[in-house]
């Protein structure tokens, strides 16, 4: 493995003690012979990223895939890679999407203004089905725009261009460093994250604690599932895929 690709929230964290222990393992891994690349790649803006970077034990990483694969950020050199963010503007427009979605979907409410970028139109849409799903698919491509919905936490509604989702940001970032796909694994537990598990050739760790819709949506690729949730669970799979010693329990 030479780039581990990873969710934040419920796969290496949903606390403090999640971060610390994944710190720990991921400490470790620096002292391997080839030591493989550390990528975020979440939901969140690359903004609450950072933050949450600064505020917890996460260990730093070499690049952020930042809100479901709409940007991606080189975190020693501290920049915005921009031929990413130029791949995905073609038949895309946040306000086209922003006009259409309120008439269209019934009970929906905006995100709040942090969690937008020009490349991501997030709402709250609950408890929807696949159906309903398709539907919005449709008068998307109606309204002559190439974009895709992703839905997570059967609540988190994006919307962004086709050419985004955090698989294909990882995909484009691994060619971009040469990095072949069978060198990669991914890890996740909700729906922001199938795109990932689908990639042909990578290997996916999928947590204890993933939601139903992700495990059905990547039954097919069969991924690794550890018996730990969230950190613990991601710590399980890359000890034994990387062969690591096992750590002593801490006291
Ligand atoms: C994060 C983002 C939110 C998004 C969700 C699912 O929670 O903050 O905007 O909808 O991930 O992708
Ligand atoms: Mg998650």
């Amino acid at each position: 493995m030479l780039l581990f690709s990873t969710d934040i929230d419920g796969t290496v964290y949903d606390g403090p003690e999640a971060a610390a222990k994944f710190a720990d393992f991921w400490n470790r891994t620096r002292r391997l012979a080839t030591p493989p690349l550390l990528v975020y790649n979440t939901g969140r803006s690359l903004e609450d990223s950072l933050s949450l970077l600064g505020r917890t034990a996460l260990p730093n990483p070499h690049y952020i895939i930042s809100g479901v694969g709409t940007g991606i950020f080189d975190f020693a050199e501290k920049k915005v890679i921009d031929l990413w963010s130029l791949e995905l503007s073609g038949k895309w427009n946040f306000e086209t999407v922003g006009a259409l979605v309120p008439d269209l979907l019934e009970g929906v409410k905006p995100q709040p203004p942090e969690c937008q970028n020009p490349f991501k139109s997030s709402w709250f849409w609950r408890d929807r089905s696949g159906a309903d799903l398709e539907g919005l698919r449709s008068a998307l491509v109606a309204a002559g725009l190439e974009a895709q919905v992703v839905y997570s936490s059967a609540r988190d509604l994006d919307i962004i261009p086709a050419k985004a989702n955090k698989g294909n940001a990882v995909l484009w970032l691994s060619q971009f460093l040469e990095i072949p796909p069978g060198k990669i694994v991914i890890a996740g537990d909700s729906g922001n994250d199938a795109s990932m598990f689908l990639l042909s050739g990578v290997s996916g760790v999928l947590v204890a604690n993933a939601e139903k819709s992700l495990v059905e949506a990547t039954a097919e690729v069969n991924p690794i599932r550890p018996r730990g949730s969230c950190a613990e669970g991601v710590i399980e799979a890359l000890q034994e895929l990387l062969d690591m010693p096992v750590a002593a329990p801490q006291r």
